[in-house]
């Protein structure tokens, strides 16, 4: 089954509760909660404590993606907030091994993410312990960018380096995913599909959902 990740960065943030209610009624799996510190990308946006707020209310599992720069010094605070799933970029975390393991000795699921510019060989030694891999398909720091569409042969290649190296690891997609692509990057091999604003700039956010939910099923 393939799962489908709103990122609440594409929403309004004054109504954002009820735009969440209507991507978890219209069918969505996981919530997408993107977090800019303003020096690994250039944007800043949300931290911890609405990461609490929506945890405390949205019975589905929150998939903190952490752009930001020393993650070790947040992860505790994310996961006690109420983040299920965690993931750091492999660009800027050194000790990457240590980082996913404080993941998951805090019982979250820890995911590498990884730039468009960076080569996939750097998850060989990584992907083994990671439970999911997010590849992302836009450079990080904004909604609403198109999607580069060299990520489709990296998504394909990426499969086949999971499947040898550790089935259980999951894929995930971030950036430029819309009705017109989602469908092709699923067959690709995607497990996971974020998708920001091509939920959010709909006028019927649940129905959008729902539509995006069935292109993928
Ligand atoms: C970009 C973020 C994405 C973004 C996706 O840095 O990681 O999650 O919100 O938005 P769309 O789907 O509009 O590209
Ligand atoms: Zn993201």
């Amino acid at each position: 089954m393939k799962l489908l990740a709103p990122s609440i960065l594409a929403g309004d943030w004054w109504n954002i509760g009820v735009q969440i209610e209507a991507t978890v009624r219209g069918g969505a799996d996981v919530i997408h909660f993107d977090v800019m510190d303003g020096h690994f990308v250039p944007n800043i946006t949300v931290g911890s404590e609405m990461l609490a707020c929506i945890s405390k209310r949205v019975n589905l599992p929150i998939d903190a993606h952490l752009m930001i720069e020393s993650p070790d010094r947040y992860i505790p605070r994310f996961i006690e907030a109420g983040a299920n799933w965690v993931s750091v970029h492999i660009e800027n975390t050194p000790h990457i091994h240590r980082t996913l393991s404080l993941i998951k000795e805090m019982k979250a699921k820890a995911g590498v993410v990884i730039n468009p510019g960076t080569p996939l060989t750097s998850l060989e030694e990584v992907l083994h312990y990671a439970d999911y891999v997010l590849l992302m398909s836009v450079n990080p720091g904004f909604s609403g960018q198109s999607f580069i569409e060299r990520s489709l042969d990296r998504l394909r290649d990426l499969k086949e380096l999971r499947d040898e190296l550790n089935p259980d690891c999951l894929i995930e997609i971030d950036g430029g995913i819309k009705e017109g692509n989602i469908k092709e990057v699923a067959q690709a091999g995607a497990d996971v599909i974020v998708v920001g604003s091509g939920i959010f700039a709909a006028e019927d956010i649940e129905a959008q959902t729902a539509k995006l939910k069935a292109l993928i099923s």
